[in-house]
């Protein structure tokens, strides 16, 4: 793939050696998403043989403990849909793991990492960032400070970070984050990461929308009523209340995957594939976006957390407040429901409804288009309006409702044509083998730059603040299980709301 920032030239050619350095190694991203995707890699060949991996993290644990928790989390991920080596199995490939125990913001463990692991200069380095987000700027700079990575170190292998998210809890935090980095680093090593962008679902939407002549012209607002975007998972926090009880879904799920889908749904056509040509459209159509006033006769927000169980397997019958690590009066959002409206030509006057949220009935994301009431009618029968969804997942699909006649009757109903994709299991890579991958390749084009990053938080930060008024989008609590606090407040004055066809 192409990339708009040069990367670090003759340190990127020498993929021999490499170790990678995960931070926060103890925790649900590095054992469940990272080290399982690392072992497909490498099972694969698209790492070196010569692979080091060395985890680091607050947590006592001997190095036999970690490699037995790597193991374990490898095997429970099952076999990868595509062919791996069968010669290397996870057994071997945990025998390349290391784990240091040490506190980030202390230099003791940068100094260990170096004289044990990253003393010879040829190597190349990959630090991978899942520890807790407040940490990443002191992180970053211990690195540097340490003569580990950075724009003075005397490597000539690369040294990359890749740093989760949320950057930043607010606009300003991001912009503090993003100057420290750069006093230390060139931006083509920094690999700013949503792993949505990683999904061959989300991908796909590109193709969707700018290949198939048919939906184009239909793409506005002349034709569609309103867009909703969804991210419902049906599980809770599980072991991850300390982080999840700072973020909340707004900071965890909107700011970033949910904006994201917003922008390849509403984009205009990018002059071609490139990473600057669709992150200048992503950043131009978040500019031109708003969250309209929101009071409290006509919200244009609503926020929830989830109550006690309404079914007993979804987060062990656990009301969010009573999950481990998460304060007892906590007012962390577990879901969030937004209107955004974007002022141009194409979208003026179309509301953009975004929602998330954990503990609810079922996971599942989708991105569901809904065209305008046909204007006029034949008497006597009810019409219903045309809807596109595009599946995200749990498997990827397409599908439109669309009204005909009831067969041998003079009814009409709406029928809806569905088409999967491609389903969960199938052979293409998951999203962090793919990011991975590419920021061994020195590849940013399914990175965040940091003015996309900027301009998502510019335009959630009011909402974010304005929680902090008493009264102003009270917390609603839902049963866990359920599809969630009601947002039909949303579509207040929207003229062509029908309840049914909205909460799915
Ligand atoms: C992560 C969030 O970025 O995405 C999690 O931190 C969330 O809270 C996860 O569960 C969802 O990702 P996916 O790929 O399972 O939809």
């Amino acid at each position: 793939m192409q990339t708009d920032v040069p990367h670090s030239g003759s340190k990127s050619a020498n993929l021999q050696e490499l170790c990678v350095v995960v931070l926060g190694a103890s925790g649900d991203l590095a054992l469940q998403r990272i080290l399982p995707a690392l072992y497909t890699l490498w099972s694969l060949g698209t790492v070196p043989a010569r692979l080091t991996i060395v985890g680091v993290a607050l947590t006592r644990l001997t190095q036999d403990e970690y490699r037995q928790l790597a193991l374990n989390a490898i095997l429970a991920k099952g076999e990868p849909g595509f062919a791996a080596d069968p010669g290397l199995s996870p057994a071997d490939f945990v025998g390349r793991l290391h784990f240091l125990t040490g506190d980030l913001q202390d230099s003791t463990v940068y100094r260990q990492l170096k004289s044990s692991y990253l003393g010879r200069s040829r190597q190349n380095a990959l630090f991978y960032f899942a520890c807790s987000p407040q940490l990443f700027g002191i992180a970053a700079e211990k690195l540097a400070q340490n003569g580990l990575a950075g724009m003075d170190s005397q490597a000539q292998g690369f040294r990359r970070l890749m740093i989760e998210k949320p950057f930043g809890t607010n606009l300003q935090a991001a912009r503090e984050l993003n100057s420290l980095l750069h006093r230390y680093y060139h931006e083509a090593d920094l690999f700013r990461v949503d792993h949505y962008l990683g999904k061959d679902a989300v991908q796909n939407l590109i193709y969707f929308r700018f290949t198939n002549t048919i939906f184009e012209p239909l793409w506005n607002r002349k034709y569609i009523d309103r867009i909703e975007i969804v991210l419902a998972e049906n599980e809770g926090i599980g072991r991850r209340g300390s982080y999840y009880d700072q973020a909340g879904a707004a900071r965890d799920m909107l700011q970033n995957h949910l904006l994201q889908l917003f922008c390849l749904s509403a984009i205009e056509r990018p002059a071609n594939l490139s990473a600057a040509a669709l992150r200048e459209e992503k950043v131009k159509l978040l500019r031109s976006s708003r969250i309209p006033q929101h009071s409290r006769e006509l919200p244009a927000f609503v926020r929830g957390q989830y109550g006690t169980a309404g079914l007993p397997g979804i987060a062990d019958g656990r009301a969010y407040r009573q999950e481990m690590l998460v304060h007892p009066q906590s007012t962390t959002e577990t879901y969030v429901a937004l209107k955004l409206y974007v002022d141009n030509w194409r979208w003026q006057g179309v509301p953009f409804i975004l929602r998330s949220g954990k503990a609810l009935s079922q996971r599942y994301g989708e991105i569901s288009i809904h065209f305008r009431q046909c204007p006029i009618d034949f008497p006597g029968a009810a019409r219903g309006a045309n809807r596109l969804i595009l599946r995200i997942q749990p498997e990827e699909g397409v599908s439109m409702r669309f009204n005909t006649r009831a067969p041998g009757g003079a009814e009409r109903e709406q029928e809806e044509l569905v088409g999967t994709l491609r389903d969960s299991a199938s052979a293409a890579p998951g999203p962090y083998e793919r990011l991975l991958a590419d920021a061994l390749h020195g590849d940013n084009t399914l990175f965040i730059r940091f003015d996309e990053t900027e301009e998502a938080w510019r335009l959630i930060d009011p909402m974010l603040s304005s929680w902090d008024q008493p009264g102003f989008c009270a917390l609603q609590e839902y049963t866990s299980g359920s599809r969630g606090p009601d947002i039909s407040c949303l579509y207040r004055n929207h003229p062509a709301w029908q309840q049914n066809s909205v909460i799915a």
